[in-house]
Parts: C-alpha cells; structure tokens; sequence
C-alpha cells in the first residue's frame, strides 16, 4: 500500500475522530437503528432526521415492534418526511427480516440489495457503517468531494462508476465504519457546495482541484432538471348532517402517495377550473355529486422534480334534507371515514392536505 493512501486514510479517520456531530445513531451502531438512519436520511436534512430519527425509536425501537405493526401507524410516524415508499419499504422489509432472517438485519451487501429498499448506497451504508465491513460506500457528499479531490471533468451524473472505484481503492482494511462516515461528514460541513472551506479541510494536501485552483469548477455543474408545476384542486366534503365531521379518504396502496388519507381531489384537465375538476373528482371517486361552498385557501409544495398547487374546497353534498344521503362508491381509494376537525391529527396525509388541515386549524383558517 502506498505511503501517500496510508497518510490520506490517516488523516480523515484523525479528523472524523475529533470532529463527528454527535448523531443519536453514532452512539451504539445497532444496525437496526442505522438501516432507519440511512433511508431518512436519504432525502432528508440531519437536524429534521435527527428529529424523526428519535420519535420514531420511541414507536418502534426495534425491528419486532416495527414487523408487527400497521401500514397506518408507520406511515403517521412517517408523515412530513415525503417520499412514503420509503416507509413502506421499511415496514416489507421489517416483515421479513423477521420471518426469514430471525430478525437480524445482514452484513453482506448482496443479502442487503435483495431487500425492499436497499439500493447499492444502503447496503454499503448498513454493511460499513453498523458491521464494520470493508466496503465503500458512495453518496452526493461523497461524490463532491471526490470530483474535487481527483478533479473529476465529467458531470457527476455520469460519474457513477468512477466515484465506486475511487472508494473502493480508499476504503481501509478494517476502518470502513469511521472512513465511510468521515467522507460524509467531510463533504456536509467542509467540503460544501458553495464556499468549501479549503484551509480546514485535511485532505487539502491531497486534493487536486484544490492545488490546480479548479475547486470553483468541481463538480461539473448538472444540467438544471426542470420543475414541473401540476394543478390540483380537493374538497373538504362536511357531513350532511351537520355534526362537524369531514369525508377523508384512504389511497390505493400502489398509487402515488399509496395508503395516504386525502380529501378526494385531482389533478385539473386541460382548460377546467379547480372548482369544476373538484366536483368532477368527487363524482368520479365517490359517486358523490357536491357543491362548492367556498375556498378556504391555495397550498403549495415543492417536491424535487414537481411543484403542486393545491386549491381547496369547502363542499357540501348536494342532496335535500329530507333525502337519505348514500355511501360513496369508492373507485380512486380503499377506505373513507368521515372524522372530526381533532381526528385528522390520526391520519397520515400528503404535505398539500396537511398543509390544507393545518392552514384550518388556525384560527383564521
Ligand atoms: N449522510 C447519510 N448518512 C450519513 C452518516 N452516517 N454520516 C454523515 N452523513 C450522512
């Protein structure tokens, strides 16, 4: 082995000693809660993981008790974290685990990558990170701070099996645990997107965009995936009845947003109006024919290819007083309840109709 990768793995191991946030998964390395940590943090910021990390402990604290629980209760643990398949995945995964593997998560990434879930990051993050296994590990931090250390001139995209390589090469014999969480660690507070802070970072002396004067250059910049703005509109149906109960739905499980509670709603056509696409989404979801009382207010959300504005209704059924009011034939959802304005905190809902809730909550709303 060279003297050079000897000193390189020796000084990101001293670093990460000395510097490493105090992450509440860092303290023990049970796999159980470093599988949890890895996929929230896979499309999530450390302090709003850490957060979830540990109610969701407080839930499930170990792989029993998440096998033998309900899709509705991880789903609601797992609400305002987006990206649900996430949640499901955990849930199949937990399940098997326990009937196939007695329960214990496995340390090889090839039994790792035949799990629901698991991609190439996270079976190396869980193989790494919680047994200590000597294989590398590549995620977007990682990623950056290699086209700045190699001074990679491909966009990253198109990088993929070079940055595996690179930290295949890198990996130290044994060290994988703290090596792999170091070059995260590195990439999240020195080696940064904008303003990198070269003087403190201690590969410095072995970064080569860094010594051409390219570290402003690297990585390539992607081209700018476009946003796409969807339209959509839902009604807050109220109970004919009079009896402060709302209609809410449960998605099918295979959909967008599957198993998620909703008010009923869609997307609008072409040229149609949200008030028009609202009482069409009710007819056709419900077989409900409803009226618009009134807006109660516009939500938007960012998701990372999308942007979703959601009108919303205050709806009435449309039937006499006197008529008996029918079920709903559902043919976009599962289930349905009618529940209370205090009931709605029980039920998982995708960001806009959370939004929505909280928004009626207030006391202006
Ligand atoms: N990002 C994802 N997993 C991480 C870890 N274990 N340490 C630092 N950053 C991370």
């Amino acid at each position: 082995m060279s003297i050079l990768l000897t000193l390189f793995q020796q000084a990101l191991l001293s670093w990460f000693q000395a510097e490493q946030r105090d992450l509440p998964w860092r303290r023990a390395y049970i796999p159980y809660q470093i599988w949890i940590s890895e996929i929230m943090l896979q499309q999530t910021q450390m302090e709003r993981a850490t957060l979830f990390f540990e109610r969701w402990l407080q839930e499930f604290p170990d792989i029993d008790s998440l096998a033998l629980a309900s899709e509705d209760k991880v789903l609601k643990c797992w609400e305002g974290l987006g990206y649900y398949s996430r949640a499901r995945n955990i849930l199949q995964c937990a399940r098997i685990l326990v009937r196939d593997h007695d329960g214990i998560i496995p340390s090889d990434p090839k039994s790792l990558l035949a799990l629901p879930g698991i991609g190439p990051y996270t079976a190396g993050a869980i193989a790494s990170i919680a047994y200590n296994r000597t294989v590398p590990l590549v995620d977007a931090n990682i990623s950056r701070l290699f086209a700045r250390l190699f001074d990679i001139d491909i966009p990253l995209a198109r990088a993929g099996k070079l940055l595996w390589q690179k930290a295949e090469e890198l990996v130290p014999e044994g060290r994988a645990r703290s090596f792999n969480q170091g070059l995260m660690e590195l990439g999240a507070l020195i080696c940064t997107p904008k303003n990198p802070a070269c003087r403190q970072c201690p590969l410095q002396p072995f970064c080569i965009a860094c010594k051409e004067g390219r570290i402003a250059e690297r990585p390539i910049p992607q081209q700018g995936k476009a946003i796409i703005t969807i339209e959509m509109a839902t009604g807050v149906l109220a109970h004919p009845h009079g009896n402060g109960q709302f209609f809410i739905q449960q998605r099918l499980a295979d959909d967008v947003w599957g198993s998620l509670w909703e008010f009923p709603g869609g997307r609008l056509k072409a040229e149609e109006a949200p008030e028009q696409a609202v009482i069409r989404e009710f007819l056709e979801e419900t077989g409900f024919t409803v009226r618009i009382d009134r807006k109660i207010t516009t939500t938007t959300h960012h998701y990372s290819r999308y942007k979703v504005i959601l009108h919303c209704f205050h709806c009435l059924l449309d039937t006499r007083e006197s008529e008996e009011f029918p079920d709903p034939i559902l043919s976009a959802a599962q289930e349905y309840h009618w529940v209370s304005f205090a009931e709605l905190a029980d039920f998982a809902f995708p960001a806009g109709h959370r939004k929505l809730i909280d928004f009626m909550t207030q006391p202006s709303g």
